[in-house]
């Protein structure tokens, strides 16, 4: 089994770059399937198993993928299959928003229900509702959702969701390109990824307006082409890196980070007492003079409230804040599966409903840890940084889903972390950097 292995105390200086973001490319693949004709070419599409699993779906409908170094091209001219193989549409829940481009495109499609990270339940019922609505036909059957397209296709709608969810705004946005006449989508999720989708579904010819809005206008046009698009920084890499400087670090910059995407996670660790100074090109981030962080009060929320990814990373910091946090968890049921890990390391949280109560201590102390889900994953990855001793993490098929040569880019801060393949024991207490 694969283990990251961490020897805490050494403290990161140095340059770290952003990737392309995950939550962006995933939908933006999606979204070429709905091009009749050319090819997209997209470009900093980070090397992911979440990325691979959905090429490797678009790949199943017939799309032509073929994939560099940073790039994947996408030629789906000949669309032939309407239902993804089950066992790929399982591995993540950001699989359905396949659903709306190929429902558009061909008429029909059949989904498995999604699977994904452990965080307690995720429907999709916003998502079949809003595809009900601009005419498709929805029935579940077998663990699948079948959707058929009236004839003469998809119609515009006016949508309002009850929450604003990023993968049922996208798959609406997307069926709504090829739908006749006009789709609102009112309270629409706002994330920035939504924004980086409706410009890549623009330069294939559709007419999206106010993404990154609570209301998005979708005019429906005849057909689609591929573009070339260029996918936006990972916010949710770039602020794990952050939180890793403020609590863990001796200043670091983070390259390519947008703080117009980051601004709640920014206020927060200002408050908790870091030094941020952001420039065109990424952020920078100083010690904090103390050493130990401030306490905080956190709660998540729909962009551009402090953002659930980043609640298990922030819950690492705090640990050994001075003073006692409460981070409140609104997005999310159940995804607090991190806390009993970090207690293993020696945290004092306590958790009532969805609110965790962290009592800041000074140091935490290494142990055996699994990563529960995705951000779990790099939240333990920052308690080792701040823990006397060795800590090991497992379960990192949930750390491959969504970030791109963690311990390297760490490694490379100058972090004591390396990752080991086999199950072997360490047999000294300083960690060999690779
Ligand atoms: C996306 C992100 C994920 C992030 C989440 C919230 C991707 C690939 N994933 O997930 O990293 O944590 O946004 O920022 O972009 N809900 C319903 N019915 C629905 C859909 C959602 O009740 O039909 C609920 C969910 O259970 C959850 C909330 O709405 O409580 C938000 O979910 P949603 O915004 O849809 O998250 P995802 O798109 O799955």
């Amino acid at each position: 089994m694969a283990k990251i292995i961490i020897e805490g105390g050494h403290r990161l200086h140095g340059t770290v770059r952003i990737g392309g973001a995950k939550n962006a490319v995933l939908p933006i693949l999606a979204a070429s399937i709905l091009a009749s004709s050319g090819t997209s070419v997209i470009e900093e599409v980070p090397s992911l198993l979440d990325a691979e699993y959905m090429a490797a779906t678009i790949a199943s409908l017939g799309a032509d993928v073929r994939r560099k170094p940073g790039q994947v091209m996408v030629n789906a001219t000949n669309l032939r299959e309407v239902e993804p193989p089950h066992e790929l549409v399982r591995q993540m829940r950001a699989s359905f928003v396949v659903a709306g481009p190929l429902l558009a495109r061909t008429g029909e499609a059949v989904i498995a229900m999604p699977g994904g990270c452990n965080i307690g339940p995720r429907p999709v019922d916003l998502h079949i509702k809003g595809l009900e609505a601009m005419g498709a036909q929805a029935r579940i059957e077998n663990g699948c959702v079948h959707f058929v397209a009236p004839k003469g296709g998809l119609h515009g709608a006016r949508i309002y969701l009850d929450i604003p969810s990023v993968g049922a705004t996208q798959n609406i946005m997307m069926a709504a390109c090829l739908a006749r006449g006009q789709t609102v989508i009112e309270n629409a999720a706002k994330e920035p990824e939504n924004v980086d989708l409706a410009n890549y579904l623009n330069a294939m010819g559709a007419r999206v307006r106010g993404a990154g809005t609570d209301t998005i206008r979708i005019e429906g046009v005849r057909e689609l082409h591929g573009a070339n698009h260029s996918v936006i920084p990972d916010r949710i890499e770039a602020g794990t890196f952050l939180i890793a400087g403020a609590v863990a670090g001796d200043g670091v910059y983070v390259e390519n980070a947008v703080s117009q995407h980051l601004s709640s996670l920014l206020a927060k660790l200002e408050e908790a007492g870091a030094e941020i100074v952001d420039d065109v090109r990424g952020i920078h981030i100083w010690p904090i003079p103390t050493r130990r962080i401030r306490a905080l009060d956190v709660k998540t929320h729909y962009h551009p409230a402090y953002p659930t990814d980043l609640q298990a990373p922030m819950m690492a910091a705090l640990c050994v804040a001075e003073g006692t946090s409460t981070i409140t968890e609104t997005v999310f049921e159940n995804r607090f599966k991190h806390a009993g890990e970090l207690q293993r390391m020696g945290a004092e949280i306590h958790i009532e409903g969805r609110t965790a109560i962290v009592e800041g201590i000074e140091r935490l102390s290494g142990a055996e840890v699994t990563a529960t889900d995705l951000r779990a994953g790099a939240a333990l990855v920052i308690a080792g940084l701040v823990a006397d001793g060795l800590t090991t993490v497992s379960g990192l098929h949930h750390i491959d889903r969504g970030y791109e040569n963690l311990v390297g880019k760490f490694q490379a801060l100058g972090a004591r972390i390396r990752r080991i393949e086999q199950d072997r024991v360490p047999r000294s207490s300083s960690v060999a950097v690779v």
